[in-house]
């Protein structure tokens, strides 16, 4: 939810600002800008849109020499995306960006606007860099006038903010929006997440919420929320951005979905024994005294902790219930500290989710996050983690994140059903040496791919779909419709497949999509009588399983499996190669579509 960079150093400050952009741009497209401080001068360039319109509009700039420059791409929250919506954000003499939601900034605007500042945008961000003009003038110290705004922010935010009152600084702070510090050699970098800094820093600084300072060419000043001096921990950065790039597929979605096999490899990697699940960074004193597991995530990843939870019930007998993150948030939750509270997030930053998970800890239940990004947020504030090992997730839409948070759930399901021997050896060997085998099941052939590509052409139209299943492929259901909703603008809903008479069946007709997944290893039979009701009132059925069915307009064959997951995991490939080529066929921006952003962290 928004990207941002900044630079102090030597070096082509615009090419490094823009290619840190570059690779942020996932985090929202909606517009982008950058502000350069050099020589007492500043440079500003913004422009709506994606980050090509603003190279378009940098491309006679080319400053030289020492100077100091901050940047940002914008998924607009407050205001629509505009150019004076666009950040960076100008004061008299100071330029902001920032990341998050300032919640008081209408109260903070009317106070400004007495004092007789002019806003120019609609933005809560706006309102920090007059803050800090207003109280550079009484302080006369720009770190003292910062520390004074930053008192009077209330919100969620990532902020740099330069000015000709310090002309060779960036001020920063941090509160619950993802920010580090990338050290280069005799260079320094802000940026949202390490991406951008690999290749140009060999160490990082990752800051925490309530961390705020400044740097310099020759100073790097951490403080706490308190302002006493913090002694920064230095990090050392991956080197290779090899697997951030698409490798010659069309999209990085594409290019995420073929890797599936390789990540839940990855994923799989050094935690499976002969009939133990080994978890080196779970302590059994986790699970002591647990009761009941409760599973909290927002979009993509609330569909594989549904999904999950029928695991935990049928392996673990463990009570599990399952909540949406920002319903959770305010429904006054009853939390019981024999629950074990389990939160779900490939970025660790969705600002729901955190909430949901600070919640848990405030009411003192144990906490775990399974998440894809190590040092994220969440990763730093549970007290237990489990990656996904799925590598950088490019793509809005999630697919290997989702397939190695299914492949972290079967295996914990596992791991709990040992400690409360609820399966036999025997029964554990078995799914052990299931799930070695989901790699296998996951890889795309040549033959499946091009005949979803083939059958796309016949779904761009009609009035809607729904995806059926039930058990685990209801969420899986769930998954395929928002899967095809973000990336086609097609209107699609999962539903559980006996669910349809109740209502959602006076839909049919043969404009009505019914994307039917018919798993031979689980409840087919009565799957097969609601897809019949179904084909019976002409609704145009494309039925997705290991044998024919003779109801559907269309027939997507998997693989014969011998267990109901393995059929699980080559459906969910299936749906997602279903999205993409619909969405290649209507020409839409795969990668990037449009409205959404990659990390959520606003609520
Ligand atoms: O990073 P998270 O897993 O916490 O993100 C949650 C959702 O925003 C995310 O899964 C979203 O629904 C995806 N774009 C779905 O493809």
């Amino acid at each position: 939810m928004c990207g941002i960079v900044g630079y102090i150093g030597k070096n082509s400050v615009k090419d490094i600002l823009l290619d840190g952009l570059s690779e942020l741009e996932y985090r929202g497209y909606d517009s982008a800008g950058i502000a350069v401080l050099q020589d007492s001068n500043f440079s500003i360039y913004k422009a709506v849109g994606k980050l090509e319109n603003l190279k378009n509009k940098t491309k006679e700039f080319h400053p030289k020499g020492f100077s100091i420059g901050i940047g940002h791409t914008r998924w607009a929250t407050h205001g629509k995306p505009t150019e004076l919506n666009a950040h960076p954000h100008i004061g008299e003499n100071s330029y902001v960006v920032h990341n998050g939601i300032i919640e008081n900034y209408q109260e903070l605007k009317q106070r400004l606007s007495t004092e007789g500042v002019h806003f120019l945008s609609q933005t809560d961000t706006e309102v920090i860099v007059h803050l800090f003009e207003s109280h550079l003038k009484r302080l006369k110290s720009p770190l003292e006038a910062f520390r004074a705004a930053l008192d009077e922010l209330h919100g969620a935010y990532a902020i740099l903010l330069i000015t000709k009152s310090a002309p060779d600084t960036i001020f920063f702070a941090k509160n619950g929006s993802p920010m580090l510090i990338g050290l280069g050699k005799d260079e320094k970098h802000f940026a949202s997440s390490d991406t951008p800094l690999i290749g140009l820093c060999k160490d990082v600084i990752y800051l925490y919420d309530g961390e705020n300072g400044y740097l310099t060419s020759d100073a790097i000043e951490v403080f706490s929320k308190s302002y006493e001096k913090i002694t920064p921990v230095h990090k050392a950065l991956p080197t290779s951005k090899l697997s951030a790039q698409k490798e010659g597929y069309r999209f990085f979605m594409e290019k995420e979905i073929y890797e599936q096999s390789q990540v839940i490899s990855d994923t799989l990697m050094g935690r499976l024994s002969k009939d133990t699940i080994l978890f080196e960074e779970l302590d059994e004193k986790l699970f002591e005294g647990i009761n009941e597991i409760k599973l909290c995530a927002c979009g993509t990843s609330y569909h594989s902790a549904l999904a999950a939870s029928y695991l935990f019930e049928r392996f673990a007998k463990i009570r599990c219930s399952v909540e949406i993150a920002s319903e959770f948030r305010y429904k006054e939750p009853m939390m019981s500290k024999d629950t074990l509270f389990v939160v779900i997030s490939q970025s660790g930053e969705t600002a729901d989710t955190l909430e949901t998970l600070k919640m848990a800890q405030a009411a003192g239940l144990k906490t775990l996050v399974i998440c894809n990004v190590d040092n994220s947020s969440m990763v730093r504030a549970a007290d237990a983690s489990i990656l996904t090992r799925a590598g950088i997730e490019k793509g809005v839409a999630s697919t290997k994140a989702f397939a190695t948070q299914m492949v972290v759930f079967w295996m914990l399901s596992l791991y709990l059903a040992k400690l409360r021997s609820s399966l036999t050896s025997a029964q554990l060997a078995e799914q052990i040496l299931l799930l070695r085998e989901i790699p296998a099941t996951v890889v795309v052939s040549d033959d499946l791919h091009e005949k979803i590509r083939r059958l796309s052409k016949r779904y761009l139209h009609g009035h809607g779909f729904f995806f059926i299943g039930r058990d685990v492929f209801y969420p899986l259901a769930l998954e395929g419709a928002l899967k095809l909703k973000e990336i086609s603008y097609l209107h699609a809903e999962g539903y559980p497949s006996g669910e349809m008479k109740h209502g959602p069946i006076a839909l049919a007709d043969p404009e009505l999509f019914t994307i039917a997944l018919m798993p031979v290893n689980l409840l087919y039979d009565k799957t097969k009588s609601n897809v019949e009701e179904l084909s019976a009132r002409d609704s145009t059925i494309c039925a997705i399983s290991a044998v024919a069915f003779d109801k559907a307009d269309d027939f997507i064959q998997i693989k014969e499996h011998k267990h109901y997951m393995h059929e699980f995991f080559e459906m969910m490939v299936v749906l997602q190669l279903f999205s993409l080529e619909i969405s290649v066929r209507l020409g839409n921006d795969v990668d990037m579509p449009r409205n959404l952003a990659k990390s959520v962290t606003v609520e």
